[in-house]
């Protein structure tokens, strides 16, 4: 029997969205400026935009002409935004592998109504064949699955010279991975993952190609304001200029510029991947050599490394109901959370039942390490309970 561990994680947050704040955060950068109850128009707030969207283009090492943007609600919705102003001229391919990319399919299908759309899916933990994927048209995906722990970890099979454009969710993928821009058109994330920071801002990246797209097309459905990237029949080319759509929080703008600075001055975007690597080896060494767990994602060559799934291992698990496994990774859950050790670890709704332990760049190597123990301890407990 595992003897129950004497250390617990200095910070025992490990949700996958929103993920823990950066190492000694706090909300003293609040009191550093006397921005709040400014306008977002005004010179001073429009300059820390302005200086997020900089930093982040440089951290994320953009290449020339790439535009930067802050749109509202989420992830989501730039990742809509984008959809709605840019498919429609051609066919679609959409890969998907993870809930999200299968809601953005629906989205395509059923909203959109698109009629040339082919997908390419895979079960939770599984990655498709991409091989038939047709670059001459729009291609669509997740590049991490952070709901499916399956990741997308080099984008070599994107031609450099495609006729279409490619659309990246990489909400859960921007600064905690590197990303080859220049083999995406339109990239959107949201602060609340890698960054650790706050929610309902997405962040929407074009290459010149997909500004192109916007400038020369003007789809056949309606766009509500919120999603409008185009003004009196032109490119908007000011939203890319920190004149948001409409108001944004300034306490979450200056929270992103706080983490941004955090990442300069510790080691920079290099920095960041060498702590995601350490948290990955570091679970990932657990989950090898534990007799009880699993990686949900086989193939090591498609795991993420920053939400990492994994269930337990054991015959007579796979042999339970999917209702009683779902009781049994509740009952672990519930040990670790009631210790104080970690909280929202299980898996995502769809997914199968499983754990997913986020291993970003605000997680710290030697808590996940402590967390494995725990694992072991709580999954034993559970097991005798
Ligand atoms: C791959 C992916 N896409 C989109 C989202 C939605 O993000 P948001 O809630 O920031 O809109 C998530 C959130 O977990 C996600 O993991």
């Amino acid at each position: 029997m595992t003897n129950k561990p004497n250390l617990k994680p200095q910070v025992n947050k490990f949700s996958s969205g929103p993920c823990a704040k950066r190492p000694n955060w706090n909300a003293n950068f609040l009191n550093d400026t006397n921005l709040l109850g400014r306008s977002h128009r005004s010179k001073e707030v429009l300059k820390v935009i302005n200086e997020v969207n900089s930093i982040s283009s440089e951290l994320l090492n953009l290449p020339e002409g790439y535009k930067i943007a802050i749109i509202a609600a989420s992830d989501t919705g730039a990742f809509e935004a984008a959809m709605w102003n840019m498919l429609g001229v051609k066919g679609v391919d959409v890969i998907y592998f993870e809930a999200f990319g299968s809601e953005w399919y629906k989205a395509i299908t059923e909203q959109l109504r698109i009629k040339d759309v082919r997908k390419y899916s895979a079960n939770f933990g599984q990655f498709p064949d991409i091989s038939k994927v047709d670059f001459d048209r729009d291609v669509v995906f997740t590049l991490n699955g952070t709901t499916s722990g399956v990741c997308i970890n080099d984008l070599s099979f994107i031609p450099k010279n495609r006729k279409g454009l490619t659309f990246c969710d990489a909400t859960s993928a921007a600064f905690s991975m590197p990303i080859d821009f220049a083999k995406l058109d339109v990239t959107t994330y949201s602060w609340q993952k890698s960054l650790g920071g706050e929610a309902q801002h997405g962040v929407l990246i074009l290459s010149p190609n997909a500004v192109s797209r916007i400038k020369d097309y003007t789809p056949n459905w309606p766009l509500p304001k919120i999603y409008q990237l185009k003004k009196k029949g032109e490119f908007n080319a000011s939203v890319f200029e920190g004149s948001v759509i409409n108001t944004t929080s300034t306490i979450c703008i200056l929270d992103a510029l706080d983490t941004l600075n955090w990442i300069k001055d510790n080691g920079g975007i290099e920095g960041m991947y060498k702590r995601v690597n350490e948290n990955f080896e570091t679970i990932s060494d657990f989950l090898k050599n534990s007799p009880n767990f699993e990686n949900l994602c086989a193939d090591e060559k498609y795991q993420s490394r920053t939400s990492v799934c994994f269930k337990p291992s054991q015959n007579w698990f796979k042999e339970m109901s999917e209702d009683n496994q779902r009781k049994f990774i509740d009952k672990v859950a519930s040990i670790l959370q009631e210790e104080k050790v970690a909280f929202d670890i299980k898996g995502y709704n769809s997914a199968p039942p499983s754990f997913r332990v986020w291993c970003g760049l605000t997680v710290d190597s030697s808590d996940i390490k402590i967390l494995c123990d725990w694992f072991e301890y709580a999954y034993e407990t559970a097991r005798k309970s």
